[in-house]
């Protein structure tokens, strides 16, 4: 298998990939099966933005994810499953048999009504299922739109109508530790505002009761049993789109960023390949749910379109104990390991004692991703699960860019703790100042950007091209703008500071404050509310409410714990506040704009830095506001 073997052809490949970008992209579009070729490599205009690679190829995803596989490793373990409950059955599905299940449930599909185009939501576990129907979607040209199972009805009822999904994907429940998700009814609640679904398919896991909707709903089982398994793939357009997955932004409302076919394919495959320094053979365990982009890009097409085996895990790292991660490594002798900072932070504070009952002895590569890793978790991660002998990739990447963009490529890029080290082959960062001037050379620290389009980026936010413009590639022009600080060091390293922007990452989570604020103001007696973050030893960051109540109420603690309810019915307990202030008002400037970085300096403790508060609508507030912090 083709990849980069040494820092020296790094070097080589990232300078052609700069000074001939179409060549170099296009020299790996070659190794995919196609059903047309592409007249033009690339044709782009970042103002518009208009981004189109691989112009008028025709092809499919699928074919090239598994019928491409079949005649040299039909027979290999394609999704490799563990259970939330270690004394379940591991299920191993080769990629002849995916291939089967994914043609089948294509055909579950459209005799449901689907069709090429069709925005379909999955709202699932993490079981192979969940796989299977994103690319039974992909077959037949539908575009998919996953949820995270941990956002309730509120938040899919808002994804379900952006886009305006025909059909929904659910199953009766999911087993996450000891508890029993509810998925199915969530999704009746739900769809009792969102017209546009007249299908539901529920898979049964948990077999609890759930209620079916008569010409609505059906069963995944009872439909698969009618359905052939032969089922042509779909010619899409290389520019098609193939999903859709929402991600938060600053206003209340999250963005359906957009991925199409040709790039998104190309682009996870080159960086999987390249950056794991995948190994014919190799077990790969992305612990990412398929909910976020990780798993999209690094549990599913990633690895399928290389031919690996990916495993997928239904369950949490603390059950049945604290040692469930490094159990399943043992048991399953994973090769390549990726997780999040806030899971190695969450394992290394319950101790070592998890830890050394396991071998671990068939890992060789590790990975992080999905916020800064702190340099105490990287030494943990390296000495305790990497026994120093497994370089640890730091890839940092985001929903937009659809794959890895900065990461050292595993054993051959020099590692420093905290940093992501080095731009991938096609990815050309400019760091620069508030006002836009590019920062020349090392030692300088500002804004993230990217001067080029590279095959997996953004194509637009799903029926808002304008959002897309504003939010990526108005603020600085010319340029793919990240929302990120980030500092190039003396050495041409790069180390990525966190968000510039209003939206959290917790617990590697992205939340945007106002939708945070959104769900709070849901509770009755709530008038207004503003959520920042502080610092927090495990998730990274935490989150501070302050709000308003309409009327003073005396069970102060009961009120905190309805508004932590409304937060979780509404949002979901991925968004539970961890601080609540109850307060007589906000900190605004005479136009009523909230003064956030106030509130910040007051979540972060930082009194002592707190600024100018003169210019406020009434500055008194902010000292009553400080004598009730919660620190
Ligand atoms: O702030 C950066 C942070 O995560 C953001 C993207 O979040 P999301 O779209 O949810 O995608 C997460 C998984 C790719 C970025 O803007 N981030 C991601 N990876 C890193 C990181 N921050 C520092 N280091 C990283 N390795």
């Amino acid at each position: 298998m083709k990849r980069i073997n040494t820092f020296e052809q790094y070097e080589r490949e990232y300078n052609r990939s700069v000074l001939a970008p179409e060549e170099f992209w296009a020299e790996q579009a070659e190794q995919f099966t196609w059903k047309k070729k592409w007249d033009k490599v690339l044709d782009w205009n970042f103002d518009e933005p208009q981004i189109n690679w691989f112009v008028n190829g025709k092809l499919n995803i699928t074919e090239n994810a598994l019928d491409r596989h079949l005649a040299s490793i039909g027979n290999q373990t394609a999704i490799l499953w563990e259970p939330n409950n270690p004394n379940e059955q591991a299920r191993e599905i080769s990629y002849n048999e995916l291939h089967l299940e994914v043609c089948k449930f294509a055909n579950v599909l459209k005799n449901n009504g689907a069709k090429k185009g069709d925005r379909i939501c999955i709202y699932l576990p993490m079981v192979p299922e969940l796989a299977i129907a994103m690319l039974a979607c992909a077959r037949i040209g539908a575009v998919h739109s996953v949820v995270f199972g941990g956002f309730s009805f509120k938040s899919l009822t808002d994804r379900i109508t952006d886009s305006e999904c025909s059909m929904v994907i659910t199953s009766d429940g999911g087993f996450r530790g000891t508890k029993d998700i509810p998925l199915k009814s969530v999704v009746d609640e739900a769809l009792e505002s969102c017209p546009s679904v007249n299908k539901v398919v529920v898979l049964q896991r948990t077999g609890e009761h759930i209620v079916m909707q008569p010409n609505r709903d059906v069963w995944w089982h009872d439909e698969i049993k009618i359905v052939s398994g032969d089922c042509p793939a779909e010619t899409m357009d290389a520019e098609d789109i193939l999903f859709i997955l929402y991600t938060s932004g600053s206003t209340g409302k999250p963005k359906g960023v957009v991925h199409t076919t040709a790039g998104y394919m190309i682009y996870t495959d080159y960086t999987f390949r390249n950056v794991f320094q995948y190994n014919e053979g190799d077990v790969f365990w992305c612990t990412a749910d398929v909910g976020w982009i990780t798993g999209h890009s690094y549990l599913v097409y990633g690895p399928l379109l290389a031919g690996a085996t990916t495993l997928m895990f239904e369950g949490i790292p603390t059950y049945p104990d604290a040692g469930r991660f490094w159990s399943v490594i043992d048991k399953h002798k994973v090769n390549i390991f990726y997780t999040a900072p806030t899971a190695i932070r969450s394992l290394q504070a319950l101790g070592l004692a998890f830890v050394t009952p396991y071998k671990l002895d068939s890992l060789r590569v590790l990975g992080s991703v999905g916020e800064p890793i702190n340099e105490e978790a990287w030494h943990w991660y390296d000495e305790n699960i990497g026994k120093k002998n497994c370089p640890i990739v730091d890839t940092y990447w985001q929903t937009e860019t659809g794959g890895i963009m900065i990461s050292p490529l595993a054993g051959i890029t020099k590692t420093k703790p905290g940093y992501a080290t080095f731009p991938l082959p096609g990815i050309q960062p400019v760091l620069v100042d508030e006002k836009g001037n590019e920062l020349q050379g090392n030692d300088v620290e500002g804004r993230l950007c990217i001067k080029f389009p590279w095959p997996g980026i953004i194509r637009t936010t799903y029926g808002n091209h304008q959002r897309a413009k504003e939010t990526y590639f108005n603020h600085y022009k010319g340029y793919y703008f990240t929302g990120d600080g980030c500092k190039r060091d003396h050495e041409g390293y790069y180390r990525i500071t966190g968000r510039v922007d209003d939206v959290l990452k917790v617990s590697g989570h992205l939340l945007g404050t106002a939708e945070i604020e959104n769900a709070i103001n849901e509770h009755k007696d709530i008038v207004e509310s503003a959520v920042v973050g502080f610092p927090h030893d495990i998730k990274g960051y935490g989150i501070y409410a302050f709000v308003i109540c309409d009327h003073e109420r005396n069970d102060t603690d009961n009120l905190k714990k309805e508004i932590v309810e409304t937060v979780t019915k509404f949002m979901g307990p991925i968004a539970k506040p961890d601080k609540i202030q109850i307060v007589k008002g906000l900190p605004k400037t005479r136009s009523g704009k909230i003064m956030r970085r106030i509130l910040r300096k007051i979540a972060e403790n930082d009194l002592s830095n707190i600024g100018d508060t003169s210019t406020l609508l009434d500055p008194a507030v902010v000292d009553e506001i400080k004598a009730g912090a919660i620190i």
